[in-house]
Order: C-alpha cells, then structure tokens, then sequence
C-alpha cells in the first residue's frame, strides 16, 4: 500500500521530500520549470500541514564527485519566486553542515540541499549514505516519479528507513498510468514514435499485449516497413533489428493487436529546413530517398484511429518533428487527439524522451489528459517494469 499525504499529520516534522529537479538550464539559468512547478502541489501541502520541507534531488551526471557546474544552487532562486517564500539552499547534501540548516528551520520553512549524486553512496544505493540522508528527517516523501526508474539512496534506500509518503505529483502520475494501461476503456490505441526499434523493444512487446491497436511512426516504422518487404531507399532504418521487428509483428498478432504502419510518406533527398519533398506510397520510394515524415493518407488514418479510440497513449514524435515542414504529422496528429480529449472525452496520455517537446511544438501539450514529466521512467512504465522507486514506497517503513 502506498500511503498518500491526505490526513497524515505532518505538523512540526522534517520530511525529506525527493524532487526531480533535473532541470533544462542555460547559462546556469533554469530555463524550463515545468518539473519545478510539479513539486509545488507537494510543497504547499506539506506547508499547510506544518512540516519542515527538505528537498532533496540530483541534477545531470556527476558520478560521485562535486563538480561546481552541477550544483542546484541555481534553483533556489527561481524556486522560491514559485513557492513564494525563500527556499534556504545548503551547499552540503548531508553532514554537519546540513544537519545545522535543518535545526534551523522552522514549520513551513523549504531547504534545498545540493546535488545527491554529488556522493557515490547515491547511485550505489549504499545504506550508510541512505541513513546519513535519513538523520536529517522523520518522514520521507518521494515526489519524483521521473526518477523512479533509478534505485539509488535518494529513490530508494531512504524509503525503507522512514515512514514514507507518495507526493501529489508521484500519486498523480501512477493514477493516470495506471488508469491508461492497466485499466483503460477500450479501444485503447497506442502511439509510438521516434527514431529507432533498437531503444524500444521491450516497451514495443509490452503494448502489443495490452492495446487493442498500435501506430508506429516515425524512423522506427521504417524497420517495420523493411522487416515485411518494403523497400525504404535511403531512409532511416535497422537492418540487424528485422528479425526483431517481425517478431513483434507475430506477437501482436497473436494478441490480436491491430499494427497500423505508414501507407504514405513525405520524403526528400535531404533532411534540412523546407526541403525539396513528396509524397510518396511507401511502395513507390526511390533508392535516394528517405521518409521524413508520415503521409496524409497515414494521418487520415491515424486520425480515424484516434477517433474510435477511448484510450490514448503516446510516446514519441512520427516524423523529423524538429526540421518543418517534417513536423506536420506529429502536429496534426497531436492536435487532433487534444481536439478529441477536450471535447469528447478521449482520455489521452503522454510522456517520454522528445514527446513533451513534440507537443508543446504542436500547441496542445495543455489539452492532453495528462503528459507525464518523466522520461527514462515513462519509458519502462510502458515496458510494464516495476520502478524501484514506487516499488520502495508499497514496502516502505512506517
Ligand atoms: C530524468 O531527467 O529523466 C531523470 O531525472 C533521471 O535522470 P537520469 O537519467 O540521469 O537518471
């Protein structure tokens, strides 16, 4: 059981909060906030409730060591302008130092504390770094669902030695993905793009069991196409992953999943900006060509898909979303399934790597149901792997 914070009381506690603030930052500015702005449901109940908040997240890769370009002192600033008080920021993760900013504070106070992983303990998921975390609260309360994927100190350890809490946003994301894939109106359609099989086979063999239709678009449908005798010219593709690719074919087909490849696609002899291009039926591309985007026809049906559909699940974009006019599919798809969601209650899930971008490109990232902020995470969910993390709060300490 995985226990929520409505009605625990939390008044005068310390609770170490887990965060993803893994953050977009250029020029050692913050320069994207959403995953700040999904931890200010958590903050502010905590708050209200009367806890100390102390967060704790990583940032990028550092391996174990402090490296000065990794810190998450340049969160604190823009952290407090969204909370709305000061968010105090300790340049050490635990020890003395730590455990004096944290006597310090008062009920409703907010404590960033630098990188986890700038300690090797973290990604080794060691029990005395988990307990030196753990010194410094009462209760843990894990809000980074984004990271749940990973079993490190943070993520994990710390869970087994505190009473433990789901934060709104974490609590969140599990309802949504659990009421899209394990408990979905039907028809559910799952879409899935990107660039290649190679990264998506164990989620690709996941879906064909639980969905009753799934598109395949962008390069990766190229490997498709090839694997049932399409000649793809000079397109994007994965020879050495055929085999793979007609095996889930066959095991779709065995779990009587509907596969809905390209018919049509825009091609070019070059990937740039307003390339000379065409339509082209995917019988009929020529040995220099390659396919940059889905066709209209493809879209089309797409479209019906998405409109029979009660269910929608996409990861990842169906052309060259980032070089237009290879975004139309990815565009005009994405529009009309939020078009569907808003107005006819399609329940329609994102999440995943490029997918968030795709659709804030397309303008309708706000009209999904839900888009997930996790990446790596989104990914295994759909793979149907238990994420640590999650797994770490049904068996937590209490
Ligand atoms: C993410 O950005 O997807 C998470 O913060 C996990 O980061 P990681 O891939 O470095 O573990």
């Amino acid at each position: 059981m995985i226990r929520s914070l409505d009605g625990a009381d939390l008044s005068g506690k310390r609770a170490l909060v887990r965060v993803d603030f893994n953050v977009p930052m250029s020029g050692g500015k913050v320069s994207d906030d959403t995953r700040l702005k999904s931890a200010l449901p958590t903050i502010e109940a905590l708050r209200e409730a009367g806890a100390k908040i102390i967060l704790l997240a990583h940032f990028d890769r550092p391996r174990g060591k402090r490296v000065p370009s990794m810190s998450l002192q340049p969160v604190a600033a823009p952290l407090s302008a969204l909370v709305g008080t000061t968010v105090a920021f300790s340049p050490d993760t635990t020890g003395e130092k730590a455990k004096k900013a944290v006597s310090k504070m008062k009920p409703g106070d907010v404590l960033l504390l630098e990188n986890t992983r700038f300690h090797p303990g973290e990604e080794t998921n060691d029990p005395a770094f988990a307990a030196e975390l753990a010194e410094l609260g009462d209760v843990y309360v894990n809000d980074a669902f984004s990271a749940a994927h990973r079993a490190h100190a943070s993520t994990e350890g710390l869970a087994r030695l505190l009473p433990s809490y789901a934060g709104k946003a974490l609590e969140r994301e599990i309802d949504h993905l659990t009421a899209a894939l394990d408990n979905p109106g039907r028809p559910l359609l799952a879409v899935v793009g990107g660039a290649k099989v190679s990264t998506k086979i164990e989620l690709l063999k996941n879906l064909v069991t639980k969905v009753d239709r799934l598109f395949v678009g962008g390069a990766m449908a190229n490997t498709f196409l090839a694997a049932k005798g399409a000649d793809v010219g000079a397109s994007l593709h994965e020879k050495d992953l055929l085999g793979t690719a007609r095996e889930i074919l066959d095991a779709a087909a065995a779990a009587d999943c509907h596969i809905l490849l390209p018919v049509d696609a825009v091609v070019a002899r070059e990937l740039k900006p307003r390339a000379a291009r065409r339509v082209a039926q995917i019988d009929e591309i020529a040995r220099d060509e390659m396919i940059l985007d889905c066709g209209p026809e493809t879209v089309d049906a797409l479209a019906d898909a998405i409109e029979t559909a009660r269910t929608l699940v996409w990861n990842g974009p169906l052309g060259a979303f980032e070089t237009p006019p290879f975004d139309t599919a990815t565009v005009e798809a994405a529009q009309y399934a939020a078009g569907r969601a808003k107005k006819h209650g399609l329940v329609a899930v994102a999440g995943g790597g490029d997918t968030v971008a795709a659709l804030n490109h397309a303008g309708v990232a706000g009209d999904f149901t839900f888009v997930s902020t996790a990446g790596g995470a989104f990914l295994e969910w759909l793979e149907g792997k238990a994420l640590p993390g999650v797994e770490a709060l049904k068996g937590a300490a209490s």
